[in-house]
């Protein structure tokens, strides 16, 4: 796995593979890019001039063997207009700069992209994103290939270069936490991309119970402890499926003792089928990445775990297939949620808020200070955000508006609809007191209606994750597949929390 490392060090001096340079229109060089320049004596000069830079956000030149200079080559890696960079243009070109390394026979890089200015931004806080940019860009999920390219090369060195004068210790803990967010991130991808027969139930629960840390408890619930727990409504999505549903209880306690805490709550369908609504063929395949919830609480534990941060946790995920068996659970059902509430079942392709319903529940019950959720809960959050912003609803400003602000700033964005009384009337069933579904319209907001009747009155936030959490096309950070979405966001949530 790659390495990222703080060095310090002019970059003519530097004795590694390549030398990662930003230019920014106008064909304006950094210090350390000046310094190279100065170095190289007039033989960059021309190619600076003519096209290191042609002012296009992402564009990058190679040069070999610059005189002067110690490194093999140099990448010069295009910012585009100075005045538009961002934290996350910078995650991004992080990302890609490794990307284009990659498999080039490149091992060590020395990494100038923090001595771009981004309006607003400390030092600490460039070096966190060019890590976590590098790291995310790196993931890839090729475990069941042959693949002789993968022996070909990887970068194993990302040195992220400072100045002697910034503050190391800022710069030593970004790192930290780049690389916790970024590793957090990516165990939450590699859990989703695992196909179906892999990932099961069974499978998540042993997942949850590697991540190990002094102040972690993982509890994994068999079955027969489903039972006798009185998880009905998971047992009654199980019904269906030959394998065993699992209820995973994670407690994480990093701060005081007496102290509430946050309560995290993932959907770990390991597989959709629709259930006796089966969904049609095409692209049912994708609907193994139907436990991306339970991914992100999964992945926001290990970054949170790693970062040893003050605050207290609790990780709550509710996991089975949703198949069709004999014994499968039918339109018409009423079924029994955990605290009681009945559920008529209109359409058994509605099953992540049902298995929500005693994860939440539960989760309400250990009195948290407050509840959020993740799930890839409707088709109708993709029609309505695409792939770049997590639906968000709930009952709690306060919660609400401090995952806006974490989404923005992490751009692992969200996007808040309405949670209207009036929606409620749409899930009234005729015999039991909920049905669920809502019909075709404002369905992601009818599924958060359905949700909001098992947290009680503790302040609570839902992610509608279904157009987020995998992407087939792939993206500027993530591989395609499973894109780790929330975590980023959840990590950056908690530690503003930590600092409160
Ligand atoms: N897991 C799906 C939602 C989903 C669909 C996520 C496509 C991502 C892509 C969920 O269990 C589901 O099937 N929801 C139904 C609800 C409907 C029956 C009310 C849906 O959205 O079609
Ligand atoms: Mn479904
Ligand atoms: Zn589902």
């Amino acid at each position: 796995m790659m390495k990222v490392e703080l060095a310090t060090g002019v970059s003519h001096a530097q004795m590694v593979d390549v030398l990662v340079l930003p230019i920014v229109a106008g064909n304006k060089l950094t210090l350390s890019g000046r310094d190279a320049q100065k170095k190289a004596k007039k033989s960059m000069d021309g190619f600076i001039q003519s096209c290191a830079s042609l002012g296009e956000f992402g564009g990058m030149h190679t040069l070999y063997h610059v005189d002067g200079i110690k490194a093999t080559r140099i990448l010069f890696v295009d910012g585009g207009d100075e005045k538009g960079l961002t934290l996350h243009s910078l995650r991004i070109l992080s990302a890609k700069a490794l990307r284009q390394l990659q498999g080039t026979g490149v091992q060590s890089a020395s990494v100038y992209l923090s001595e771009l200015n981004v309006r607003g931004a400390s030092m600490a806080e460039k070096i966190q994103v060019v890590t976590e940019g590098a790291l995310m860009g790196a993931y890839t999920f090729d475990k069941y290939k042959k693949r002789p390219e993968k022996v070909k090369s990887e970068v194993q060195s990302w040195q992220v270069m400072i100045g002697a004068k910034d503050d190391q210790e800022a710069a030593a803990q970004a790192v930290m936490r780049g690389q916790a967010i970024a590793m957090g991130t990516n165990f939450a991808r590699d859990l989703a991309n695992e196909p179906g027969n892999v990932c099961t139930p069974e499978f998540l629960g042993q997942q949850a119970e590697s991540l190990q840390h002094e102040k972690l408890k993982v509890t994994v619930m068999d079955q027969k402890a489903i039972e006798e727990a009185g998880f009905t409504a998971l047992l009654a999505v199980n019904q269906g499926s030959d394998k065993e549903a699992r209820f995973i209880v994670m407690g994480y306690c990093g701060g005081a003792e007496d102290e509430a805490p946050v309560a995290l709550v993932g959907k770990g369908l390991t597989f959709d089928a629709g259930g006796i609504c089966i969904k049609p063929a095409a692209a049912m395949d994708e609907m193994k990445f139907d436990m991306c919830g339970a991914a992100t609480v999964l992945g926001v534990f290990k970054a949170v775990t790693e970062m040893n941060l003050p605050i207290n946790l609790l990780g709550v995920i509710a996991s089975t297939e949703n198949l069709l068996g004999g014994s499968a659970y039918k339109p018409g059902d009423v079924i029994r949620a955990y605290n009681g509430t009945t559920i008529e079942v209109i359409n058994t392709d509605a099953e992540g808020r049902i298995i929500l319903s005693d994860a939440l529940a539960y989760a309400a019950e250990q009195k948290p200070a407050e509840i959020i959720d993740f799930a890839t809960l409707t088709g109708a959050c993709v029609i309505a955000l695409g792939s770049q912003a997590s639906g968000l609803l709930g009952s709690s400003k306060k919660v609400k508006d401090g995952l806006k602000k974490s989404g923005d700033y992490t751009h692992d964005r969200v996007w808040e609809l309405p949670l209207f009384d009036e929606y409620q009337e749409q899930i009234k069933s005729e015999i039991a007191d909920l049905k669920n579904v809502g019909g075709r319209e404002a369905g992601t907001i009818t599924a958060a209606c359905f949700l909001s009747h098992f947290v009680g009155d503790t302040p609570w936030a839902h992610l509608d994750i279904a157009g987020t959490a995998w992407n087939m096309k792939g993206s500027d950070l993530a591989a395609k597949g499973a894109t780790g979405a929330g975590v980023r966001l959840i990590s950056d949530y908690l530690i503003r929390k930590a600092k409160q």
